[in-house]
C-alpha cells in the first residue's frame, strides 16, 4: 500500500514520519522543495504517475497572521492546490484525507462545535482553509479532519514558543479569552493511521465527510501555557491577557473546543486529555529545542 504524506516538514507531517515505522506502508514524504502544491501539472502529474493508494495531505499555509496580506498565496496552497490534489486522487483511485482546522468557526458558541455546526470562517487563513474543505467533501472518497491548537516536537508551535520565551524573560503574558483545545499532533496523527489500518484490513471502510478531532479537554491559552510551565519545570510569571491587548492582525475564534463524538463513536476509540498528551510530549520536545 503506498501513501503520500505531504507537508513532511510540518507538525503533523513530523509525527506521521516518526510513526512510519510502525505500519506496513510504501510511504512517500514530500517538503516544499520535491513537491511544492502551487505547481499544480507537476503535483497532478506525480500523483498520477506514481500511484497511490492514500494520500495525506498535511501541507498548508499556516502563517494564520501573515496570510492577512498574502491571501493569493493562502487561497493558492490552502484551496486550489487542494481541488488540484483531489481531482489527481480521483483519477488514480486514491482516498484522500485531509486537514482543516477549528478556525472555519466564529466562536461565538459556547458548547463544543460538531460537523453539522456552521462554519463562518473570520480570517484569510480560515476563508482558505474553509474553501479548501469544501472541494474535498465534494468528492465521496475524502475525509476532512477539523482539528486545533496542534503541538509537536516538529516545526513551529505555541509550546516551543512558551519554553523559549521562559528561558528569555520573567514574566510572559498569555490570552485567557480563547477557549479551545490543545492537541498533541502524535495522536492526530495515530488516528488517521487507524483510520487507514481499518480500512485497509476490511473491518472498517472509511466514510467520507466531516469529522472533528482534537485532545479531549478544554483550556484557554493562559491555562496551556502555564500547565507547559508545570510539566517543564520553568518558573516563570504568567500574566492573563485579552486578546485585544495583542493587537494580532488575524482574528481567532473566542471559543472553538471541538465536539469528538462522531470519530470517537465509529471508530469506538478513547482520546487523551490534553494534559495527558501534553505531559508525555513535552519531554520530546524540549530534547528537540
Ligand atoms: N498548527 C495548528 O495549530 C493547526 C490547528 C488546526 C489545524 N491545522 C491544520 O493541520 C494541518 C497540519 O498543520 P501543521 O501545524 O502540521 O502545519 P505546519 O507545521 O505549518 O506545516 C505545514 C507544512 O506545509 C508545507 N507547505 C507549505 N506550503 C507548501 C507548498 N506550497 N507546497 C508543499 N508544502 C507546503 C510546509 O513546508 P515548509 O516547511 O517548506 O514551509 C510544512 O511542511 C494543516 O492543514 C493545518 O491547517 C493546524
Amino acid at each position: 500500500m503506498k501513501v503520500l504524506v505531504t507537508g513532511s516538514t510540518g507538525q503533523l507531517g513530523g509525527e506521521l514520519q516518526k510513526i512510519a515505522h510502525n505500519y506496513h506502508c510504501d510511504f512517500v514524504f514530500t517538503t516544499t522543495q520535491d513537491l511544492d502544491l502551487k505547481d499544480m501539472p507537476h503535483v497532478s502529474d506525480f500523483i498520477r504517475y506514481e500511484g497511490f493508494d492514500w494520500i495525506i495531505n498535511t501541507a498548508a499555509y499556516t502563517a494564520v497572521d501573515k496570510a492577512e496580506e498574502e491571501k493569493d498565496e493562502a487561497f493558492l496552497i490552502n484551496s486550489m492546490a487542494v481541488f488540484n490534489m483531489i481531482q489527481a486522487a480521483e483519477w488514480i483511485g486514491a482516498k484522500f484525507i485531509h486537514i482543516s482546522t477549528d478556525y472555519v468557526f466564529d466562536g461565538r458558541k459556547s458548547t463544543p462545535y460538531t460537523e453539522q455546526d456552521e462554519i463562518n470562517p473570520q480570517s484569510v487563513y480560515a476563508q482558505s482553509k474553509a474553501e479548501g474543505e469544501k472541494y474535498v467533501l465534494k468528492y465521496n472518497f475524502g475525509i476532512v479532519i477539523r482539528s486545533s491548537w496542534l503541538y509537536s516536537e516538529f516545526g513551529h508551535n505555541f509550546v516551543k514558543t512558551m519554553l523559549r520565551l521562559a528561558s528569555q524573560r520573567d514574566e510572559i503574558s498569555v490570552v485567557f479569552d480563547q477557549v479551545g483545545t490543545p492537541t498533541y499532533a502524535r495522536d492526530l496523527a495515530e488516528m488517521i493511521m487507524t483510520i487507514i489500518q481499518r480500512h485497509e484490513k476490511g473491518g472498517q471502510l472509511i466514510e467520507p465527510g466531516l469529522y472533528h478531532f482534537s485532545n479531549e479537554g478544554v483550556a484557554s491559552w493562559y491555562d496551556f501555557a502555564q500547565t507547559i510551565f508545570e510539566y517543564s519545570g520553568k518558573n516563570v510569571r504568567l500574566l492573563p491577557i485579552r486578546t485585544h491587548q495583542l493587537l494580532r492582525p488575524a482574528p481567532r475564534p473566542a471559543y472553538s473546543v471541538l465536539d469528538k463524538s462522531k470519530i470517537k463513536n465509529l471508530y469506538n476509540i478513547t482520546i487523551p486529555h490534553w494534559r495527558q498528551s501534553l505531559r508525555k510530549a513535552i519531554k520530546r520536545i524540549e530534547k528537540s529545542l
